[in-house]
């Protein structure tokens, strides 16, 4: 019954790739990597304006339509070829290989730039003691990141210490976790700080609504516009929303799912990361709002003048809301702080992605790998964004990795997985045999017609959007936006596809039996489904049944 593997396997060996200690280590990583800036400083606006209180209704049918089912297939994947995206994708189908680089590239640029966020965050941390900012939040923020604006944007290699000084130290604090491994160094420091963040946020929201004009706040966000339903743009940005949120088609959620026990609940996880995920959304929602409506009625202006999102909210709004309420440094300390810790169980999880690749590709051992990853990474990101330029690079560079790297990305890998190879059958069966959550043919109609369909029509209402405004990107110079944005874009395709055609060493990863010493699964068999066998004990064991 058994196929072959689809790779000659070095007798005995296996690979010495790490482990989650169990359900709950993975849960807590996965959440890590969720919650992270996309809920503090991306969902309350992107509610606001799609709708409010209404905006729910699409969110919710986006996660249970897209968000949850691409979790799943990400989770498949990662679980039953158990390796890196590159390997996993290749095991999968051997020419799939290139989708696993280009998330490994996506991943890369996106960790370059994150980490010069959490380095801000971490400064501002400290500043809110005392109010660094005085009554000028916007000219300090310009004056501290010594930021190159619009039009001035350009090469510079001009540092700027203070962000260099906390960059480094961003940088030092992921090399230890990540050398400490996956369960002592991710899943360790998720089970301490996703925690110790809602408890921090949960505070920040109570003081938030005891300020006057939270409830303006809170009535301006959650105040339905149910004509916003009949936009398609508003539904497109429920969906853009939650595929962000959840961290869906980074290579992440697959790269984590591949230290899981091979006899693991898949679907019943998800279905608490994507809960826990939208929950903290939501309370996102709340805390920000309130302080927004403390703000608006502070200044006497209407809410829609103070919504912002981003870098905006975090360090130009929230510094005035802190210069404003009475005990604002406490507010100052949990919100930043609480920026900091959910950019960093996310910073991680991406970085993982990059040195799992690594490691299976040159079957080299935790700390090797770590280490050949993160420290030319650091430098590059040092080098590059404690510098003058590093908030126009930060903002093209984010603009495209997210609305053309991963929507492209999860776009192709949709069409791939179910009309290309043909493996949805699979993957479901897979997800099924130790799932608590049954998956049907709904699922494969959300993966195979549903999310291609949103993903598509976002990529094309980007590029529309983007052709047809009056100025190029936020008044960058053209050749800037060029080069960081549509250049890099589209070369991180062109290096996947380079880096698929390398072959693998003869002591990779890819060679060797899993962690556990079992045969990796054949690769998926076009439209076939898995036969059930009674005396199969993990997913792994399942086969296709034979022509
Ligand atoms: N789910 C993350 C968020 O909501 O912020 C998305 C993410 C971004 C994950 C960047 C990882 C990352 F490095």
């Amino acid at each position: 019954m058994s196929a072959p593997s689809p790779s000659p396997v070095v007798a005995g060996a296996k690979a010495n790739r790490g482990a989650f200690s169990g359900r709950t280590a993975f849960i807590f990583a996965a959440i890590g990597s969720a919650v992270g800036l996309g809920n503090i400083w991306r969902f309350p606006a992107v509610a606001y304006e799609n709708g409010g209180g209404a905006f729910i209704l699409p969110y919710l049918i986006a996660l249970l339509t897209a968000g949850i089912p691409l979790l799943f297939l990400d989770y498949a994947i990662g679980h039953r070829w158990r390796g890196s995206a590159p390997a996993a994708w290749r095991r999968f189908k051997r020419w799939t290989e290139f989708i696993g680089w280009w998330q490994v590239l996506i991943a890369l640029v996106i960790a370059l730039y994150y980490a010069l966020i959490l380095a801000w965050a971490t400064n501002y941390t400290f500043f809110s003691l005392d109010q660094r900012w005085g009554d000028d939040p916007d000219g300090f923020f310009g004056e501290y990141t010594q930021a190159l604006g619009g039009a001035d944007a350009t090469i510079s290699f001009d540092v700027v210490p203070a962000v260099l000084v906390s960059l480094v130290i961003v940088w030092l604090a992921v090399i230890v976790v990540m050398a400490l491994g996956v369960q002592k160094g991710i899943a360790a420091s998720s089970i301490v700080f996703i925690p110790l963040l809602v408890l921090m946020f949960v505070i920040l929201v109570v003081r938030s609504l005891f300020l006057p004009g939270a409830i303006d706040g809170l009535q301006a966000l959650f105040q339905p516009n149910w004509a916003a339903l009949l936009d398609p743009t508003v539904w497109i940005a429920a969906y853009g929303q939650i595929f962000f949120s959840l961290s869906v088609a980074f290579g992440i959620m697959l790269t984590y799912s591949s230290y899981l026990k091979k006899k693991t609940d898949l679907t019943g996880s998800g279905l608490v990361v994507g809960f826990a995920n939208s929950s903290f959304e939501i309370l996102c929602g709340i805390g920000v709002f309130s302080a927004l409506g403390f703000m608006a009625q502070a200044q006497g202006v209407a809410i829609d003048e103070v919504v912002t999102d981003g870098v905006g909210l975090a360090f130009i709004a929230f510094p005035t809301i802190i210069s404003e309420a009475p005990a604002g440094a406490l507010i100052g300390v949990l919100f930043f702080g609480s920026l900091v810790l959910a950019g960093f169980t996310s910073l991680i999880s991406i970085v993982e992605v990059v040195i799992a690749a690594i490691q299976d590709k040159f079957g080299l051992a935790r700390v090797s790998s770590t280490l050949l990853v993160c420290i030319p990474l650091a430098v590059v990101s040092t080098a590059l964004f404690s510098t003058t330029m590093g908030l126009p690079l930060l903002d093209v560079l984010d603009k495209w990795a997210n609305e053309y790297g991963i929507v492209a990305a999860a776009l192709v890998s949709t069409i791939v997985v179910t009309y290309v190879v043909r493996g949805l059958p699979t993957l479901r069966d897979h997800l099924n045999h130790q799932g608590t959550f049954r998956i049907r043919t709904w699922w494969l109609v959300c993966v195979g017609v549903i999310a291609p369909l949103v993903l598509g029509a976002s990529l094309v209402l980007s590029t529309i959007d983007l052709l047809t405004a009056p100025t190029t990107y936020e008044e960058y110079p053209g050749w800037f936006v060029l080069v960081f944005g549509w250049l890099m874009a589209i070369g991180l395709v062109v290096i996947a596809i380079g880096l698929s055609l390398i072959p693998w060493p003869a002591g990779s990863n890819l060679h060797k039996d899993d962690s556990d010493g079992d045969p990796i699964a054949p690769e998926a068999v076009a439209g076939r489904g898995l036969v059930t066998t009674p005396e199969a004990a993990t997913p792994h064991e399942l086969r296709s049944a034979p022509r």
